[in-house]
């Protein structure tokens, strides 16, 4: 028997300007001279409501998320983030989540101000994978197509949306298998039918299924099993593959699931909803992560771990969940 441990988190929404509550207050951040007296009287910041999105991260949970992943770093093999690691696609957003995965502080986790803090002293592999928020190109009323994210992150190998990592130990193997199913354009929308008139959705939420992207992630999942035969694979994406909303729609995803019951793949991660779900459809278990700290209309930020252990070619599965809490500042187990 052998036993992965991995953290699974999710919507960090990190932004150049931290604790932004909604597009007015983030307008308003970008005028210059504006000082944050000015900002706090045109718009309130208390009680948090999202009135439009995007907002930030809290600065609390973020820093809370940092402290865990370090003091926990003994109790995980590798950390996984299933997207809308930045608030928008805009380079200053990108760079502040990649600074937060990779940049190396002198007090382990932080520096020695407290204000900077990040997942580098864990010296644990962190992967990603880029959601609907790492694309959009402006904060306000842009689209996808932004690729500040490949540009930073340099995940992707050459223009496909997938890549893969195996995680080895001693008597068994993980392949994980990332994809990105973000918009590519306006276009790819689809249409909703509205008084005997064709209108486009949604543009902002919306992820799809592209047939060149599940392609390469069929294609990366068979290659895999090839050079590591007995691998236990797991896909990676950031839509959640089941009915969310139209708001929050990931287009044709019974394609997705078809594919993975076809190459039978059990276990599926996700984010983007904000919201912790733990699904079982036709055997493929699919564990959608809570945001860790985006600072959201609910402020239910969660981190958690997803226990696998492979025995002769069986696998079982656990699930801790950790619940931050504003009064101090900690990430802890949680029971729901
Ligand atoms: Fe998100
Ligand atoms: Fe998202």
């Amino acid at each position: 028997m052998v036993r992965f441990r991995l953290l699974h988190l999710s919507d960090f929404h990190f932004g150049r300007n931290a604790d932004v509550t909604n597009l007015i207050h983030r307008a308003a951040l970008n005028f210059e001279g504006i000082s944050d007296v000015d900002i706090d009287k045109l718009v309130p910041r208390s009680p948090k409501q999202s009135l439009i999105k995007p907002t930030s991260h809290d600065t609390l949970a973020a820093f809370g998320v940092a402290k865990f992943c370090y003091e926990q770093k003994d109790n995980y093999d590798a950390v996984i983030v299933t997207g809308d690691l930045a608030t928008t696609g805009r380079r200053a957003d990108i760079q502040f989540a990649s600074d937060f995965i990779s940049k190396r502080y002198s007090e382990s986790f932080f520096d020695f101000t407290g204000t900077k803090y990040s997942l580098a002293g864990n010296e644990k592999d962190c992967f990603v994978i880029p959601g609907n928020h790492d694309r959009y190109t402006s904060t306000l009323g842009g689209g996808p197509g932004s690729v500040e994210f490949d540009n930073i992150f340099k995940i992707f190998p050459g223009a496909s949306r997938v890549y893969s990592k195996i995680l080895r130990k001693k008597g068994g193997s993980c392949g994980l298998v990332f994809a990105d199913f973000s918009l590519k354009k306006r276009r790819d929308v689809k249409t909703a039918q509205l008084a005997g008139a064709e209108l486009l959705k949604g543009i902002f939420g919306r992820g799809n299924v592209y047939n060149d992207v599940l392609s390469d992630l069929k294609a990366e999942t068979t290659r895999l099993r090839h050079v590591e035969p007995g691998v236990c694979i797991i896909w990676a994406i950031h839509f959640a593959p089941y009915d969310v909303g139209d708001s929050l729609e990931f287009q044709d995803y019974p394609k997705l699931l078809a594919a993975a019951k076809e190459l039978n793949v059990r276990l599926l991660l996700c984010g983007h909803t904000h919201t912790r779900s733990l699904q079982n459809w036709d055997g493929i278990h699919i564990v959608c992560a809570g945001t860790a700290c985006a600072n959201d209309e609910n402020p239910t930020h969660l981190l958690h771990i997803v226990d696998i252990r492979l025995d002769q070619g069986r696998m079982k599965l656990k699930h801790e969940d950790y619940l931050f809490s504003p009064d101090d500042g900690e990430f802890r187990r949680h029971k729901s």
